[in-house]
């Protein structure tokens, strides 16, 4: 039995560049993922996002998309070259878009869940540094209140960052993701800027009257293969210390945690001082009380501090290095000792673990372990699986033989995770709402249009949309829930 309480959000959840294309129209320049995009072999099959799922043109349409389904909530991101392209004045024909997408979303009675940071800096201030520089974090600050200042008297939830691990440590340290940085010490300062950026942006949204106010972090379960021996444990020490609490606890406690700050004391996160990285008042600043916490999940880790050989499960099948939406081969995890062997679980088809179980654990945990965690929403949970499109559907005029795409195990997948939200609610979770990524297939980022996590189908050649099983079997959940 799921049971969910009154006024439990469902919805869905995009990103800019994922899905808008139009990626060099009406006065939008490059972002880094642009750029990231034209460096060979970056991208699987050198995709780019020039055309996405031409949602910018198409905007309308999927948002009477999301209203046939039943979203309660839309979750997007504003595209900061857009809106703020070179950063150096504000592109109004930018803003308008978001603009008529809120509208739009508000006429649809749809409520628009807005996040500034879903990882596509503008490319201009990549090259002043990008997150490397502490400049950048006073830039987005006054992007955000742009963005306020047009949108703010109509949009009630701004979240700030979507997933700074990626951002950071992905972008800057393994380079697996824009702008395909291979620096620690850069990637330790995007971490702490992206922090600083947070937390100006928090207070300055607050000064002019927003009232919800969070961010979204991914999080995992580090699990240790084997508990009691302690090399796996201190492996998975590290994960965890680099996957959850680096962002956490300086957001929750206002500090970097004390293994952390041995750990990377090279990179100037054990001190603070006027011209280090940690600078005095920075953590004051980062640690304002939120409204809210996103939570993205998609599975656990299993992690081992053993060379595993040929026994264990690696990161074969991945060839851009990301598993489990982080790098394995980051520097500060030295890829040598820390494996990450697959358990007995079904797989897909970005070779991750399904086991709803972690989901609970996760939210149950966080409660446990933080004690000013605001109210939790799971902002992104789904999964790609390589979809098979029949002709034995219903067309809208009630004819036969239309598209269908009977997506079995993304439906399973769904379905398990979120009775496993409604179990941690049993445990004492607070958390208030789900979002399913993603309402589109789109830019699956280094793996390009490899990965299709919609629950609406695109086809890459017509950009039509078909619901897939899972779309319905969503619709269903949040009627039933409703
Ligand atoms: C997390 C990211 O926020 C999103 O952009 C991505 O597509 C999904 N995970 C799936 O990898």
């Amino acid at each position: 039995m799921t049971s969910f309480p009154p006024g439990f959000l469902w919805g869905s959840a995009t990103a800019a560049a994922q899905i808008e294309g139009a990626a060099f129209e009406d006065g939008k320049e490059a972002s880094i993922w642009d750029a990231f995009a034209r460096i060979p072999g970056a991208i699987l099959n050198g995709d780019t996002p020039d055309v996405a799922v031409d949602h910018y043109h198409r905007m309308p349409a999927d948002v009477a998309l999301m209203k046939e389904l039943g979203l309660q909530s839309y979750r997007f991101s504003t595209s900061w070259a857009r809106i703020r392209p070179g950063d150096a004045y504000t592109n109004q024909a930018g803003l308008d878009f978001y603009s008529r997408l809120v509208d739009e979303l508000l006429g649809a009675g749809i409520l628009p869940w807005l996040t500034l940071y879903h990882w596509d800096l503008p490319q201009a201030l990549e090259e002043k540094g990008g997150w490397a520089n502490r400049d950048t974090a006073y830039r987005f600050r006054d992007y955000a209140e742009v963005v306020y200042e047009a949108l703010g008297d109509r949009v009630q939830h701004w979240t700030t960052f979507n997933e700074p691990f990626c951002s950071s440590l992905l972008g800057y340290a393994s380079g697996v993701h824009a702008p395909g940085r291979q620096e620690p010490a850069a990637a330790v300062a995007a971490v702490h800027h992206q922090h600083l950026g947070h937390g100006l942006a928090v207070a300055r949204l607050r000064e002019l009257g927003a009232q919800n106010l969070g961010i979204t972090l991914n999080l995992t379960n580090a699990v240790p293969r084997d508990p009691s021996d302690p090399v796996d444990l201190e492996a998975a020490r590290r994960i965890d210390a680099l996957n959850n609490r680096i962002f956490l606890d300086p957001l929750l406690r206002g500090e970097y945690p004390a293994d952390i700050r041995a750990d990377l004391a090279e990179f100037g996160l054990d001190t603070v001082s006027e011209t280090g990285l940690v600078r005095p008042g920075d953590l004051e600043i980062i640690a304002q009380p939120l409204e809210f916490l996103g939570v993205n999940h998609y599975h656990d880790d299993q992690v081992s501090g053993h060379s595993l050989g040929g026994g264990g499960a690696d990161d074969a099948g991945d060839p851009h290095g990301v598993k489990g939406g982080r790098a394995v081969s980051s520097p500060f995890v030295n890829a040598e000792y820390v494996t990450f062997p697959l358990r007995d679980l079904p797989l897909t088809a970005m070779g991750w673990e399904v086991h709803p179980a972690g989901l609970r654990t996760l939210l149950v945990r966080l409660g446990q372990e933080y004690p000013t965690l605001p109210p939790l929403y799971v902002t992104e949970n789904g999964a790609a699986y390589d979809d098979v499109v029949s002709h034995d559907g219903a067309a809208a005029d009630g004819s036969e033989g239309a598209e269908a795409v009977h997506d079995e195990l993304r439906t399973s997948y769904i379905e398990q995770h979120v009775a496993a939200v409604s179990d941690a609610i049993a445990d004492g979770a607070d958390v208030r709402g789900y979002f399913v990524w993603s309402l589109l297939d789109n830019y699956e980022w280094a793996w390009g249009y490899g990965k299709r996590f919609g629950i609406v189908r695109v086809d890459y050649d017509t950009l039509v949309r078909t619901p897939k099983d899972s779309a319905h079997a969503y619709a269903a959940i949040i009627a039933a829930a409703g």
